[in-house]
């Protein structure tokens, strides 16, 4: 069902998602996450993206995200590790991504989270394939 392989996951002016937890039904091919901030600063100031990665790879997905700076959306570029990554978002915008959920793989834990500086450790969640 095309209406299952998709969500919007929001955040405002706060470093917070609005859920914790994202269910993939496995029956997907492709599965859609919408970025919505519904706050009012600019990106500059509360930035926030939408990153997918091993959960054994988040510490280093973030630490080089940040070294790559914002004109990257602090994301390395052409990161092997990065399984979807939407561009940094301000108030009043929203961004998508679609990933391939072939690229998953059903042993593995998996982790969504925001790069921009200083916000991972509140903004964080699990990124769980459903039966
Ligand atoms: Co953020």
């Amino acid at each position: 069902m095309a209406q299952d392989c998709k969500t919007t996951i929001s955040a405002s002016d706060t470093m917070r998602y609005n859920t914790s937890t994202i269910h993939v039904p496995e029956t997907c091919d492709g599965f859609t996450v919408t970025l919505s901030h519904r706050g009012k600063l600019p990106k500059s100031v509360m930035g926030h993206n939408w990153i997918l990665a091993r959960k054994d790879d988040m510490q280093q997905v973030i630490s080089d995200g940040l070294r790559a700076g914002p004109h990257n959306n602090y994301v390395k570029p052409a990161d092997s590790r990065v399984i979807a990554a939407t561009s940094v978002i301000g108030g009043g915008e929203r961004t998508s991504v679609t990933l391939d959920i072939s690229r998953l793989e059903q042993n593995q834990e998996y982790r969504f989270f925001c790069t921009y500086p200083g916000h991972y450790s509140l903004m964080q969640g699990t990124f769980i394939i459903a039966a």
